[in-house]
């Protein structure tokens, strides 16, 4: 069928045995694949993935330096709405504020993912509370976890960070050019591969539930579950995500603290606004609209 000798067909086997594929050899009968070793090979991911816009371009990286950064050179030469970049290991993973992400090889899922919302360029930041909701959820289904988000784009589980979001956007005043949702996911790391210097507490599924998660079909049902969620968002607008985003997050309703520039804000966390901004009720019976700032539960 394929047209070539079976000397061609046996190189190629021999190949992949050498990547780590356990392969059974029939006489007269051919080849039969028994294992696949746990690489994030984009041809798998894409045969994999049942999805309507996330994923119909898939490529994925050994080694890369961000997948962030990839991503946006390919969005800059016309790559299309729902390309996923994808990399076993990042040299120079970046997370927020300017921070390092720690990317070890082999362990975790790094990803990035091209959007092109047409949406006004102050809603931008829903797709931030979109990502999040589907890395909880997937942690949820896929291991069995309580994961829970943070305002503004943590994932935690037991209060650990278990997952962070670095969105970014390209956009000119009123115009939205692409969004890039950078997800990284703690999923095999041990704990001797967190450096010993981070702000705050930190976990991974393998460590949470002490079984190993298979990163392939994780990061198949992480982007099925964000595919979904898109088609709705861009049916329904923002309030069904808002409400799954509310219903993941154990402050709502509960007293806390938002430390900020001009001082530190007391209240009740009634829910999220339109723009993403986390909405106080203070104790002066006033709402504010909280945009940036760290926001911790107050102590009794
Ligand atoms: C955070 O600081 O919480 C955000 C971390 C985001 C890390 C991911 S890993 C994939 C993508 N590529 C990057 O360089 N960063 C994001």
């Amino acid at each position: 069928m394929l047209g070539i000798s079976r000397a061609a067909v046996w190189k190629q086997i021999k190949a992949l045995r050498e990547r780590g594929y356990t392969i059974e050899a029939k006489h007269a009968l051919g080849y039969r694949l028994l294992e696949a070793p746990d690489l994030l090979r984009a041809a798998e991911i894409q045969s994999n993935l049942k999805t309507v816009i996330i994923g119909k371009q898939v490529v994925s990286f050994e080694e890369i330096d961000s997948t962030n950064v990839e991503i946006r050179k390919m969005a800059e030469q016309g790559a299309a709405e729902g390309t996923v970049v994808i990399a076993d290991r990042q040299s120079a993973g970046r997370g927020r504020l300017g921070r390092r992400w720690e990317s070890p090889s082999a362990v975790n899922l790094y990803c990035s993912i091209l959007l092109q919302p047409q949406i006004p360029v102050h809603q931008a930041p829903q797709l931030t509370f979109l990502s999040a909701v589907a890395v909880a959820e997937t942690l949820n289904q896929v291991c069995q976890l309580s994961a829970t988000v943070k305002w503004p784009n943590d994932v935690l589980v037991g209060g650990a960070k278990i997952a962070g979001l670095l969105n970014e956007m390209n956009a000119e005043t009123e115009r939205i050019h692409f969004v890039i949702l950078g997800v990284g996911i703690n999923l095999n790391m041990t704990a001797e591969q967190f450096p010993d210097a981070l702000k705050y507490p930190t976990t991974s599924a393998f460590l949470e539930t002490g079984r190993p998660v298979d990163r392939g079909s994780f990061l198949c049902t992480f982007l099925q579950l964000l595919d979904q969620y898109y088609l709705e968002f861009q049916a329904q607008g923002f309030a069904p995500i808002r409400r799954r985003w509310e219903g993941l997050c154990t402050m709502m309703n509960s007293a806390v603290s938002v430390e900020q520039p001009s001082g530190a804000i007391q209240g009740t966390v009634v829910g999220l606004d339109q723009d993403g901004a986390l909405r106080v009720h203070c104790a002066n019976g006033q709402i504010e609209r909280i945009l940036a700032g760290d926001v911790r539960p107050l102590e009794n």
